[in-house]
């Protein structure tokens, strides 16, 4: 048997800990994550100072964990990669240093790997390669975009969102809705039991065919129909012509089958403003696959939708499994074999950025 390359992964970009041992690029040796959710939950949102701190402390056991579940001898790993960017920058640094400190150790190389290119990856990780060129949806808790990819590494951004991300807005929505933290899952479980026509919230899809995405004006309408429109009460008042809904204000006013329909209504807006731009995207580059990538990706219609569009659109449709959809190092070791075989590695110099430069 020919010797396999084996790719040491580090990921620490916001409030997951993560090593994975990944071979040739697709073979998941291992992948340890360590979440920091319950640390977050109480503040409805991911706090930096407290996710560099916890990183701090759960790196070295999750570098351990993901080693030792490999069964792979230090000695194999060809490579340490690395996500420099895009994240939060205290997070990135533990990573960062962790990475350094065993490419030095271990005289091998570093790589330095993009967070979003890395989930855009995921989906060939465990299965086959994909056929490019594609067209990916990468949708997460910090970014939104679209991607023309030629390759695993040539990614070229179509649009992104100009305001909040898709995630984001799941996790807003859902302290609005009183369903906790993260957002996303709880809102995807919620909407099972609503009817997802009962609101007709606005559907924001900028000027023209733009790519990009906005997904603050939907937050903020899913909070007027909750808590009532600021100023409502006054202009009642002066103006009875204005009186067109009289609802309690707060979610306690609402029951938990109307909780459903937000949650349903807001979940169908978003994933039909995602769809429409990935078919417009697709429509103009033609590709061979479609990709979908970040924690947005595990929501159940997002899946069945792009699912459709996909066998509309005559494309393949390329779906990351669950564990790899959210923030691992599996993808980022992956992806880092892409540079490891382009012999593009960084120095012990290489920086961290919070957003990316390009
Ligand atoms: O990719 P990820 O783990 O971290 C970032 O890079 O941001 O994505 C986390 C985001 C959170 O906003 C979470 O609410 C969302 O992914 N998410 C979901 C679902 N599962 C996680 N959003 C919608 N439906 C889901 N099932
Ligand atoms: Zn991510």
């Amino acid at each position: 048997m020919s010797k396999r390359t084996c790719i040491l992964g580090i990921e620490t970009s916001c409030d997951e800990t993560a090593c994975a041992v990944v071979a040739d690029g697709t073979e998941v040796l291992s992948s340890v994550v360590a979440s920091q959710i319950e640390l977050h939950a109480r503040y409805g949102g991911v706090v930096p100072e407290i996710a560099s701190r916890a990183h701090i402390e759960a790196i070295n056991t999750v570098i351990e964990q993901a080693l030792s579940k490999s069964e792979v001898e230090p000695r194999q790993i060809s490579a340490v990669a690395v996500t420099c960017e895009p994240g939060l920058i205290g997070s990135l640094l533990v990573g960062l240093m962790a990475a350094k400190t065993i490419a030095w150790i271990w005289d091998i190389p570093l790589i330095g790997v993009n967070h979003v290119y890395a989930h855009a990856y995921a989906a060939s990780l465990d299965t086959d390669p994909i056929d490019y060129p594609a067209v990916a949806l990468i949708c997460s808790g910090g970014h939104t975009s679209l991607y023309h990819c030629q390759s695993p590494t040539e990614l070229a951004l179509l649009g992104s969102t100009i305001d909040d991300a898709a995630g984001e807005a799941f996790d807003k929505v859902s302290s609005i809705l009183d369903l906790g933290y993260p957002g996303g899952p709880a809102i995807d479980k919620a909407a099972r039991q609503g009817n997802p026509n009962a609101i007709q919230f606005p559907k924001t899809l900028l000027k023209g065919d733009s790519l990009d995405f906005s997904f603050s004006g939907l937050k903020t309408a899913v909070l007027y129909y909750v808590n009532g429109v600021p100023g409502e009460q006054r202009r009642r008042k002066g103006r009875s012509k204005f009186l067109q809904v009289s609802r309690p204000r707060g979610i306690e006013n609402f029951s938990a089958g109307q909780v459903a329909d937000i949650a349903a209504s807001f979940q169908a807006t978003v994933v039909d403003v995602l769809t429409t731009k990935l078919s417009r995207a697709t429509r103009r580059i033609a590709p061979k696959s479609l990709l979908l990538g970040g924690g947005v990706a595990a929501n159940s219609l997002l899946r069945s939708e792009a699912t459709s569009l996909a066998e509309e659109l005559g494309c393949t449709l390329r779906m990351p499994e669950m564990r790899f959809c959210l923030d691992n190092a599996a993808m980022i070791a992956g992806l880092g074999y892409s540079y490891f075989r382009m012999g593009q590695f960084a120095g012990l110099d290489l920086e961290a950025h919070a957003t990316v430069r390009r």
